[in-house]
């Protein structure tokens, strides 16, 4: 089928690992599986505009972020087109007009690449549905199998754009990674949590204290590659699958102590990994610290099952549940605002994954 021009627009989320994906093989395979809350609030809108163009030798699109052309962002875009060539291999044919905003303030230290490559993965599919949608072969098949089967591939090749971004499409819960406890579980996609969850866990909260805005010490791909070699490196993957296996059965039987001890523990566990390698990397900041501190008081004071987790960087994840969301929020106003940067927080929880807009 000739398709001249078109366009789709997808709004993904972000996420919020509990069990860290922290080194990679070759191809974005991941070292051990991680799962992650799908959040809610924390999003990226991506519309890609498509026009037909005369040759087919090479990529051609522009990015724009909240309305500006931003060149910047092409090379990390050209990697990607590379990457998932073989598998949408009407790439070259096409001119694309890629614009993304984020619902959160820019440069904030929160990644915009999960919810970012998700969403553009995903309008990449709605193209590739498009072009297919004559095709004898997909009419043959079931509704909900070609459902399946655009969600898996959008988050095969979100994969490839940035590891996590994998664990954005759906929600509430995703795991990544292989491991023999997670029926369906993959290297090569995310999968939806398979059990049931303990209502504990609905609608739990993340407010994410925004520490230090700046620019990220340490990329990603680094932080990965530091796990070649590293002295740590195999006990780190045996522990994760260990705590996937156990923070499975927490979240099936609602135990939240169990769940603050394991959820805090990757946290320190991710920053002690950059702790020890070589060359190695202090992410938090003296705030961090602050903060942590302030959470692990007010737990010991109030019975508060509220708890931290942290991503490659200086920001905290503070997670509570839903029930505990105003005496929290108001500790959070109270006594850890003035820990983060202007005072800044971004309220946060559980979500369902990205839609079609
Ligand atoms: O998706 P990447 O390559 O940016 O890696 C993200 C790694 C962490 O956010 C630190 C942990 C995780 O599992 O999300």
């Amino acid at each position: 089928k000739t398709v001249e021009n078109g366009s789709y627009t997808w709004s993904s989320p972000s996420n919020i690992a509990l069990v860290k994906y922290w080194g990679k093989k070759k191809n974005q395979i991941p070292e051990n599986p991680s799962i992650s809350f799908t959040l809610n609030n924390c999003k990226t809108t991506t519309t890609v505009s498509f026009s037909k163009k005369e040759d087919s030798d090479s990529f051609s699109f522009d990015v724009f972020l909240d309305g500006d052309k931003k060149d910047g962002f092409k090379p990390k875009i050209e990697t990607f087109f590379k990457r998932v060539e073989t598998y949408l291999p009407f790439l070259k044919d096409y001119h694309f007009k890629i614009e993304t905003s984020n619902t959160f303030p820019h440069s904030s230290g929160i990644a915009s690449s999960a919810s970012g490559m998700s969403a553009l993965a995903l309008c990449l599919m709605s193209v590739e549905k498009e072009l297919l949608s004559d095709d004898v072969i997909s009419s043959t098949v079931e509704k909900s199998e070609d459902e399946t089967y655009f969600l898996q591939k959008a988050s095969f090749l979100a994969r490839l754009g940035s590891g996590s971004a994998c664990r954005s499409l759906e929600g509430d819960l995703v795991v990544w990674g292989e491991h023999a406890n997670i029926e369906g579980s993959s290297d090569l996609f995310g999968v939806k949590f398979p059990h049931q969850v303990h209502d504990v866990f609905k609608n739990y909260h993340d407010t994410i204290l925004l520490v230090d805005k700046g620019e990220k010490q340490v990329s990603s791909t680094v932080g990965h590659n530091l796990m070649y070699g590293h002295p740590f490196a195999q006990e780190r993957f045996k522990q994760a699958h260990k705590n996937l296996e156990a923070i499975s059965k927490i979240l099936q039987e609602g135990d939240l102590d169990k769940f603050i001890a394991l959820v805090e523990s990757e946290a320190l566990t991710l920053h002690a990994m950059m702790m020890t390698s070589m060359p190695y990397f202090i992410l938090m900041k003296p705030n961090t610290l602050q903060i942590i501190n302030k959470i692990w008081a007010f737990r010991a004071e109030t019975g508060s099952k509220v708890c931290f987790t942290l991503d490659a960087g200086a920001n905290v994840h503070v997670l509570y549940p839903e029930k505990e969301a105003k005496t929290v929020l108001a500790f959070i106003e109270n006594e850890l605002a003035v820990f983060c940067q202007n005072g800044q927080y971004i309220n946060d929880h559980v979500g369902f994954g990205a839609n079609l807009i």
